[in-house]
């Protein structure tokens, strides 16, 4: 498409376009047939296939939050880096902090009436785009035809339902899949799923309203979290369960250093720097940067479960994109 279309179409100079165009066709996202005309690659038309529509508002999350955050990581860490873990509130002392000028968490600040549609309603989108492609293989890992009818498995902080749907289409009938969240997510999410029970549910106040399920599910929740907040909200959690209930954990998990130390010289960095560890790198970064929190390894993970009374039973698909974590009550 001629740049003077595109010009139109995105209502933009011709001159910044062109800039930000060869931009992305020197990372193989559009190309530039002849001056000034702008082809797709097969990585862009993917953004036009509807199933990735959400993957969309993932990007501009990106763009609107995550790289103005960016510019104020080293500022966050001259100011915060060597009291992060003993400063009273760790998760307010952020780079997200600095760059949105405010002291609210970052769920808060997103969630709040003025902020919802330009930033908390996309995020929510944004999550469900993140998992379009991954859906499948992380929940290929798990046994779900186990459950039987009139069993539970809760979904905590389970976004707009996109996972909890996914669990439903692989669980026998009459296992029950309730997904819970903040009242204004729950909202959104009942106007797009209805094989799942959506419950608003605060897991910083009060009792987990659900007792006895078979599964309660934290799918990409205490990476967002410090250590001692993700105790907060596992407590709950455990009184809840019955001795047969499982927790599980789906995050990214390494098992330990050695997945990172290749570098004995470039040859092995160049053949051993595969996706996992770019995805596990740029991950834990944002998690650091949005929340003073990270990606964890195994040990760390033993650790953490251990200190709320937890004992995890196996952990599956370790290093993938995703892993579960299978934990019982100790
Ligand atoms: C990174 S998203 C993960 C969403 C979903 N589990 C997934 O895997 O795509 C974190 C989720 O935690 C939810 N959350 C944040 N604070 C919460 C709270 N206090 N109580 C319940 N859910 C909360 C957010 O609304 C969001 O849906």
């Amino acid at each position: 498409m001629p740049i003077a279309d595109i010009s139109k179409n995105a209502g933009l100079p011709e001159n910044r376009l062109v800039c930000l165009l060869r931009q992305l066709t020197a990372v193989n996202i559009f190309r530039e047939p002849s001056p000034r005309v702008f082809a797709h690659t097969s990585a862009s038309v993917v953004l036009t296939d509807p199933k990735f529509a959400y993957t969309m508002d993932l990007i501009l999350h990106k763009v609107d939050v995550d790289f103005k955050i960016a510019g104020y990581f080293s500022e966050a860490v001259d100011l915060w880096a060597d009291k992060m873990d003993n400063v009273q509130k760790p998760e307010l002392r952020t780079a997200f902090n600095l760059a949105f000028k405010t002291d609210q968490h970052f769920f808060d600040y997103i969630y709040s009436p003025e902020n919802i549609s330009r930033y908390g309603e996309r995020f929510n989108r944004g999550m469900v785009g993140e998992t379009t492609e991954l859906l499948d293989e992380a929940f290929d890992l798990y046994d779900w035809t186990v459950f039987n009818t009139g069993d539970k498995i809760v979904d905590i902080g389970g976004g707009l339902g996109h996972v909890g749907a996914n669990i439903a289409g692989r669980v026998k009938s009459g296992v029950e899949i309730v997904v819970q969240d903040q009242p204004s997510v729950i909202e959104q999410g009942r106007t797009i799923h209805d094989s799942v029970t959506f419950q608003p549910y605060d897991f910083f106040h009060g009792e987990q309203p659900v007792i006895g399920a078979k599964v309660y599910y934290l799918r990409h929740i205490l990476h967002d979290w410090p250590d001692e907040i993700c105790r907060t909200i596992l407590r709950p959690l455990h009184q809840a369960m019955d001795s047969d209930s499982k927790l599980l954990i789906c995050e990214l998990v390494v098992k330990d250093d050695s997945f990172w130390a290749i570098g004995k010289n470039d040859k092995d960095l160049i053949d051993g720097w595969g996706p996992e560890k770019r995805h596990w790198g740029v991950r834990s970064m944002t998690m650091s940067m949005i929340f003073n929190a990270k990606e964890r390894t195994d040990a760390e993970w033993h650790k953490l479960l251990d200190s709320v009374g937890f004992k995890v039973c196996q952990v599956y698909g370790y290093s993938l994109d995703q892993s579960i974590i299978e934990a019982a009550k100790q």
